[in-house]
């Protein structure tokens, strides 16, 4: 319950009713989240539990590439319910019931394909919900080509045979759901072409996230942020088909064109009428692999902030035109300098190094986290006054210049398999700028995380993530015995995400005390999960009890005075078995 909701024992059944449904919404939004159970060992193919979760996701959306239709859909026609879209966005009770009747219904139809093959499934699902066997068929079908693709995948033959120097197949790159043709895994990812970024699809549903990023920004904040700042990554665009790309076009409002070789290459401003909000101006931190990977797009986003900058529009309608004019003025500099809106590391760069500098205990001030990110991320690419390409040029004070007016910082994420605290990278990209520019604005920045992992499209902010992430994976016991029982390894990346939990609270302060205390308690105050702990991997249990200490050190957990005792004594314990002491 929230705090708010204890102190008023008077509240209204409906509030309760409402505050009820909103916490049964969270527990589903958990159980339904596709959460990793362990690592994948190489060669090794998914079990049966791994391998329905994720047929289940798959055939939650529609494929024309493969002439298949979403089941959920079929199944809530052949019922006569409301379209599933329509049930995934209601909040009523019936939308409720009827959602979930749907979801078992597939959930259950999957299981018996996976059990009895694709003519039970077809025709359990004609009985019990009225889904034409022509379109289940061609669903099964598709699912079946997967699950024989699971089975067989190439991935020691072909690691062997690249020691051997030979050819290895190529394939797409993306994730399964995304784009089930990438298997058989164990091939060579082939390459990228940035021209065809944004698809179609991506720009599509990169709409509704924008409108419900800038709905949600404007009721907390009470008006739309004068200026966002975007992470985006290599990787990221080329699963997502550019959704991280066309999320900045959307906020610019301007759309994608291709030329006469359907390649995009020009962008056209969308009419101010069609958007529903102004032109948001965007500051862009690439990483290096996207650097790499998307020279043409880099280039026709630093394209797309300067065609907006000079629309005749008017400056409350035109952020982008309104920051720019009024920097030009202020400081006397050229329109080229104040434009400057794609950032990256120096050539042949990567990283923000902000992860490292957590991760050693390496900073004093808050400020230096944000400085360091300025400092590996400042070179700017895109176009000089004479239409000659900046090959990441240090613009220090054009980047902070840039970062000042941000009011919300936002990244997009790929896919099921990584979250937030799963890698270092999230914390050291978007709490990395956020640190930034909590310093150039003199204030702290809203931060929003989405993810493309399933149809119900979700703006959240950092700390819900953070929650969403703590609750689905580090604090439960299927994710973390999927990971015990890796051993060694399985410890590690235990503790990894606690530090990489950590790294939220130095770079945006977005970690409640109960993750810490609940990480306590899990982890090292039960005896027997200590226990195995230490006995697994003594090092990374002695690094989870000093990650935890150094929350407290550092204020981002008030943390009992008992506790603290009893985290200290353990630790010591530790060090001297380590050392051999004792
Ligand atoms: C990228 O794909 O751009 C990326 C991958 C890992 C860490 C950071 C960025
Ligand atoms: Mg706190």
């Amino acid at each position: 319950m929230r705090e708010s909701d204890k102190s008023k024992p008077g509240l209204t059944k409906e509030k309760r009713d409402s505050r009820v449904l909103e916490l049964f919404e969270q527990v589903v939004e958990i159980e339904h989240r596709l959460i990793p159970t362990g690592l994948h060992v190489f060669g090794r193919d998914s079990d049966e539990a791994e391998c329905a979760d994720l047929l289940r996701m798959v055939a939650s959306f529609d494929r024309p590439e493969h002439g298949t239709r979403a089941l959920p859909d079929l199944i809530a026609e052949g019922l006569h319910l409301s379209a599933y879209g329509d049930l995934i966005e209601g909040r009523t009770e019936e939308t409720r019931r009827a959602r979930e009747r749907v979801e078992e219904a597939a959930r259950q139809s999957i299981a018996m394909f996976l059990k009895e093959g694709t003519g039970c499934a077809v025709a359990w699902l004609e009985t019990n919900t009225h889904v034409p066997r022509l379109e289940s068929r061609k669903v099964f079908e598709l699912l079946a080509k997967i699950v024989e693709h699971l089975k067989s995948n190439v991935e020691l033959e072909s690691f062997v045979r690249a020691l051997r120097g030979e050819y290895i197949e190529p394939g797409p790159g993306a994730d399964i759901v995304q784009n089930p043709l990438i298997l058989p895994t164990g091939r060579n990812t082939h390459a990228v072409n940035p021209y065809a970024v944004p698809s179609d699809a991506a720009y599509e549903r990169a709409g509704r996230v924008v409108n419900l990023l800038l709905e949600r920004h404007r009721a907390e904040h009470g008006r739309f942020p004068r200026a966002m700042a975007l992470v985006l990554w290599g990787l990221d665009n080329i699963k997502t088909q550019g959704e991280g790309v066309a999320q900045a076009l959307r906020l610019l409002g301007v759309r994608p064109l291709r030329d006469a070789m359907n390649r995009v290459t020009d962008v056209e401003p969308l009419p101010l009428a069609e958007l529903g909000h102004p032109r948001i101006d965007v500051v862009l931190t690439v990483s290096g692999i996207f650097r790499d990977l998307f020279g043409a797009t880099m280039l026709l986003l630093d394209k797309a902030v300067r065609r907006v900058a000079e629309l005749d529009e008017p400056e409350e309608l035109n952020y982008v035109r309104r920051n720019i004019s009024e920097q030009m003025r202020a400081e006397d500099c050229t329109f080229e300098t104040a434009a400057l809106r794609v950032f990256s590391n120096a050539p042949g760069n990567y990283g923000t190094n902000v992860n490292f500098m957590v991760m050693d205990s390496q900073w004093e001030t808050a400020g230096a986290l944000g400085d360091l990110f300025v400092t590996r991320k400042c070179f700017a690419y895109g176009r000089d006054a004479e239409g000659r390409a900046l090959e990441g040029r240090e613009e220090r004070g054009a980047m902070g210049r840039a970062l000042s007016r941000v009011e919300a910082a936002y990244q997009n994420i790929d896919s099921f398999e990584i979250g937030i605290t799963d890698v270092d990278h999230y914390f050291e990209y978007l709490g990395g700028v956020s640190k930034a520019i909590e310093h150039h604005a003199q204030a702290r920045p809203a931060i929003y995380l989405s993810d493309a992992l399933s149809r119900d499209v979700k703006v959240r902010s950092l700390a819900e993530t953070v929650r969403l992430e703590t609750r689905a994976k580090t604090l439960n016991p299927k994710w973390y015995e999927g990971m015990l029982k890796h051993g060694f390894r399985g410890v590690a990346e235990i503790e990894s995400h606690v530090t990489n939990t950590f790294g939220w609270s130095a770079t945006a302060d977005a970690v409640d005390d109960w993750v810490y205390t609940e990480v306590a308690e899990t982890f090292i105050l039960d005896e027997q999960m200590l226990e195995r702990l230490r006995d697994l991997n003594p090092h990374s249990a002695r690094s989870l009890v000093a990650r935890l200490l150094e929350a407290e050190g550092r204020g981002f957990w008030q943390a009992e005075a008992e506790m603290l005792e009893r985290l200290r004594e353990i630790f010591s314990g530790l060090e001297d078995r380590l050392e051999g002491i004792g």
